[in-house]
């Protein structure tokens, strides 16, 4: 037996006391099963601690919830690391877009070093048994505001970087690449960033000036030649179907502005926007193995897929038929479709083009 406060509490933990509310009434028997609802319920009547059967690890409980409609996701929803993250993350995106709308209207100087601080602060809190990718995965209910990609891409940039093997300073540069690199989108009209249809051709000619807006914005500012470099460049692509310059390759020759166009289309894809849901991860991968190496640097594009499928080794799927099934098999040379078990066949999506996965669960 052994004593939790509320935020601890997982579904599938067996009360080991009866809880009473202050008023002595009974609030859960024991031997009662935790579920969402039962945990909300205690936060409710202000339930501070509670005694469970012993500490579940989280793949105990994983294994004890015999709950199959409670996916990983929504565990990982429960847990004290993402509700202290979520939290820091709410925080942070409040200072960060108070710190850049200050410099738009008030003039006042970027405090990057802070900024930057914060978010590495939050990850270093977050980083655990969950990942950054599962977390920003369960906080995509969330606006998609400037500011909130801004941040998902500097997060996205913290993991690749470290991926990549980077120095730890190197690492801190990349997230500060990511943070600002699109800090030029301040100067557009808020009717056109979040406008659903496709923009007509004034709104796009528009809109394709942030990155010379934002290098610009970031001269006037105490920042690192990369940083202003990954603003200016993030929509350059090797084949030279990029903006605002139309680079190519080898011109686009900075590696921080190459990380940063990777994360940033990938958090295109998968966030949630005003006219369409979030694209699941694997989909997103089959997307960027289509055309991605014309267009993102090689070899940091492969170490990012193949990092982000292994990520949901082991997770449960749902397939375009309705199947659900673990994914327990990374195909090397089709990242995208992986080898998925469904009850108990096996199903090789390399050798399924009919099939796609189109939700983690
Ligand atoms: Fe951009
Ligand atoms: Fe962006």
């Amino acid at each position: 037996m052994e004593r939790l406060s509320t935020p601890q509490l997982l579904p599938g933990m067996v009360v080991a006391e009866d809880v009473l509310s202050y008023d002595r009434k009974l609030i859960l028997s024991q031997g009662t099963k935790l579920t969402d609802n039962l945990i909300t319920k205690l936060d409710l009547y202000g339930v501070l601690t509670v005694y469970v059967e012993k500490a579940s690890t989280k793949a105990d409980t994983a294994a004890e919830a015999d709950t199959p409609d409670i996916s990983y996701f929504e565990r990982i929803q429960h847990s004290p690391v993402f509700k202290k993250f979520k939290a820091d993350y709410e925080l942070n995106v409040d200072s960060f877009q108070d710190a850049l709308n200050n410099m738009v209207e008030r003039n006042i100087e970027l405090d990057v070093n802070t900024l930057l601080q914060n978010t590495l602060d939050m990850i270093a809190d977050g980083k655990g048994q969950i990942g950054i990718l599962d977390m920003l995965q369960n906080l995509r209910e969330y606006d998609d505001s400037t500011f909130t990609h801004s941040m998902n891409v500097g997060l996205i940039c913290n993991v690749m970087a470290g991926w990549l093997k980077f120095s730890p300073e190197e690492v801190e540069l990349a997230t500060a690449c990511g943070l600002f690199h699109d800090v030029g989108k301040l100067m557009i009209p808020h009717a056109i960033i979040t406008k659903p249809g496709k923009l007509d051709t004034e709104e796009f000619a528009l809109m394709q000036k942030h990155p010379i807006t934002g290098y610009q914005m970031l001269q006037a500012q105490d920042v690192d030649d990369h940083i202003r470099n990954a603003a200016l460049m993030h929509h350059e692509r090797n084949d030279g179907s990029g903006y605002p310059m139309r680079l190519t390759g080898d011109q686009i020759d900075d590696p921080y502005a190459r990380m940063v166009a990777i994360a940033d289309v990938y958090e295109a894809m998968t966030a949630a926007r005003v006219y369409r849901g979030p694209l699941c991860p694997f989909r997103a991968i089959e997307i960027l193995e289509q055309d991605g190496l014309q267009k993102y640097d090689t070899k940091f594009l492969l170490t990012f897929m193949e990092n982000v499928v292994n990520t949901y080794l082991q997770n449960r799927c749902r397939l375009s038929d309705g199947q659900q099934g673990e994914i327990i098999y990374i195909n090397r040379d089709k990242l995208s479709r992986p080898m998925v078990k469904c009850g108990e066949t096996y199903i090789n999506l390399a050798e399924r083009p009919d099939l796609t996965i189109e939700e983690l669960l």
